[in-house]
C-alpha cells in the first residue's frame, strides 16, 4: 500500500453542512434538484473549495466539474474520483455529495503530506445523475462516456417543462472542455449504500461488485373525461383506473420474478378532480433486476400488462423508455484495492451488489470503476432523514484515500 494520508473529517461534515445549508428539508436533508439554483450554488460552493485548494478547475459542456491536482508523469493517465451534487426533490446528507466531497478531501490531503504521485488525481462532480427532474438519471456521466450526444441531452424536457441546455446556460455551467476529455486510468466512487445490508449486519465497508440493471419507462393512458356521477361504468374511459391497475399489476409482478423491484413512482391523473373521470393518466415505473434476462422477462409482462389494462379500461395507450441501463460489474483491479485498503484498517468488508443507480456504472464503460459503499442507517435514502454513522463515514473515506493513492501508483495495471 502507498503511505496513508488523512483526509479532514471535520472540514468534510463543514461542508456538507455548507451544502444543506442551501435549501435544507429537515431533519437533515437537502432539495438541489439537477441546474437549479440550489445545484448552482453547490457547485459554486464546490469550485471555491477546489480553487482555494489549489486544484486545476474544467467544466465540460455537460456541466461535469473536474478538479484535478496535477501527477509527477503528465503522460499517464490520471486516476478519477467523485460522484453528484444534485439531489432528489427529497434529498438527504450524503447521496452524491460525499462522493464528490471524500475525493476533493483526498487531494487535498495528498497535498498536504507533500506527495506527487506519479499519476494525476482528479475530484469529479457529475451533472444530473439523480434524473428526478431530467431523465435519464447519470445523464453527466453518460454524456461523458460518449454514449449520449450532448445536443440530445441538452434537449431534454425537465418534468417541470424547463429545457435541459437553457437550464445548463443559466446557472453558467456549460463549459468549454468536450466531455470525455479526460481518460481516467480508473474510476472509484464512495457512496452511502442506500440500503439496509451492511447496517443490518453491523459491516463498516461494502465493496461493490456491481450496480443492478435499472429500467425507467413512462407510460400514458387516454380516455374521455366524464360525470362521474352520470356515466355508468359500462361506457367509460377512464385512464385513471388503467394506471391504477398497473400499478397493482407491479406487485403481482415481484412476486413471479425473484429479485425483482418494481415502482409506480409518480402518477399523474388529469383533470385530477373528485367527480371527473380522468381524461389521461401518466405513470411512471422503475424496475430493477441484477440480471439481464430477468430485467427484459419483466418489461415484457410489464407492455402484456399494460395493454391489458388499457384494454380492460377502454383507453389508449403509449409507452416512453426513460433510462435503460444493463447490470454492470465492477473491475477486479478496484474490488481488490478495496478490500485491501479495508483489511488494512482492521475494518469488516463485504462484497455488495448496489440497488442505486451511479455514476460508477456509467465510467465502467470507459476505464476501470469500482464503488465503496458506507452503511446506512436503516437503509433509509431518497429521504431527508437518510444517515450515516460519523465513524462509518471516517473509515469509508479513509478507505477511499487508500484506494485512490495505491491506483496512482505507476505499475498499477
Ligand atoms: C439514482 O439515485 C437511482 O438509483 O435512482
Ligand atoms: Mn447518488
Ligand atoms: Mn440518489
Amino acid at each position: 500500500m502507498s503511505p496513508p494520508v488523512a483526509v479532514d473529517i471535520d472540514a468534510l461534515y463543514a461542508r456538507l453542512d455548507a451544502l444543506i445549508a442551501i435549501a435544507p428539508l429537515p431533519p437533515d436533508g437537502a432539495c438541489r434538484l439537477a441546474l437549479t439554483e440550489a445545484d448552482r450554488a453547490g457547485r459554486d460552493l464546490f469550485c471555491g473549495w477546489a480553487e482555494a485548494a489549489g486544484l486545476e478547475i474544467a467544466v465540460d459542456a455537460i456541466g461535469n466539474i473536474f478538479a484535478t491536482l496535477a501527477g509527477a508523469d503528465p503522460a499517464l493517465a490520471p486516476v478519477m474520483s467523485g460522484s453528484h451534487l444534485d439531489t432528489v426533490a427529497t434529498g438527504g446528507r450524503f447521496d452524491g455529495a460525499l462522493g464528490v466531497l471524500a475525493a476533493l478531501g483526498t487531494l487535498e490531503a495528498v497535498r498536504a503530506a507533500g506527495l506527487t504521485p506519479p499519476r494525476g488525481l482528479v475530484a469529479a462532480a457529475f451533472t444530473n445523475e439523480e434524473g428526478a427532474r431530467f431523465a435519464p438519471d447519470m445523464m453527466g456521466s453518460l454524456v461523458f462516456a460518449g454514449d449520449l450526444p450532448l445536443a440530445e441531452a441538452r434537449a431534454t424536457r425537465g418534468v417541470d417543462g424547463a429545457l435541459l441546455g437553457a437550464e445548463l446556460d443559466r446557472i453558467g455551467y456549460a463549459g468549454p472542455l468536450a466531455p470525455g476529455a479526460i481518460r481516467p486510468h480508473a474510476f472509484v466512487e464512495l457512496h452511502v449504500e442506500q440500503g439496509p445490508v451492511l447496517d443490518a449486519e453491523g459491516i463498516a465497508i461494502g465493496i461493490v461488485e456491481g450496480v443492478q440493471g435499472i429500467s425507467w419507462q413512462e407510460f400514458t393512458f387516454a380516455g374521455e373525461a366524464n360525470h362521474a356521477g352520470a356515466t355508468p361504468m359500462a361506457m367509460r374511459h377512464d385512464a385513471g383506473y388503467a394506471a391504477a391497475a398497473v400499478a397493482t399489476a407491479l406487485r403481482a409482478l415481484t412476486r413471479r420474478i425473484p429479485g425483482l423491484l418494481a415502482t409506480a413512482g409518480r402518477i399523474v391523473l388529469e383533470p385530477n378532480l373528485i367527480n371527473v373521470i380522468a381524461h389521461t393518466a401518466t405513470l411512471t415505473v422503475d424496475l430493477r433486476h441484477p440480471d439481464e434476462a430477468a430485467l427484459r422477462e419483466a418489461e415484457a409482462a410489464l407492455a402484456e400488462a399494460v395493454a391489458a389494462a388499457a384494454r380492460d379500461a377502454g383507453v389508449t395507450h403509449a409507452a416512453r423508455v426513460l433510462a435503460r441501463f444493463a447490470p454492470v460489474t465492477f473491475a477486479p483491479m478496484v474490488r481488490e484495492a478495496v478490500a485491501g485498503a479495508a483489511a488494512a484498517h482492521g475494518l469488516t468488508a463485504r462484497p455488495i451488489v448496489s440497488g442505486a443507480g451511479h455514476d460508477a456504472q456509467i465510467m465502467a464503460r470507459i476505464a476501470p470503476s469500482g464503488m465503496i459503499f458506507a452503511p446506512s442507517i436503516g437503509g433509509i435514502s431518497h429521504n431527508p432523514a437518510e444517515a450515516t454513522r460519523r465513524e462509518d463515514i471516517a473509515a469509508a473515506v479513509a478507505v477511499l484515500a487508500d484506494v485512490l493513492t495505491t491506483l496512482c501508483r505507476k505499475d498499477t495495471p
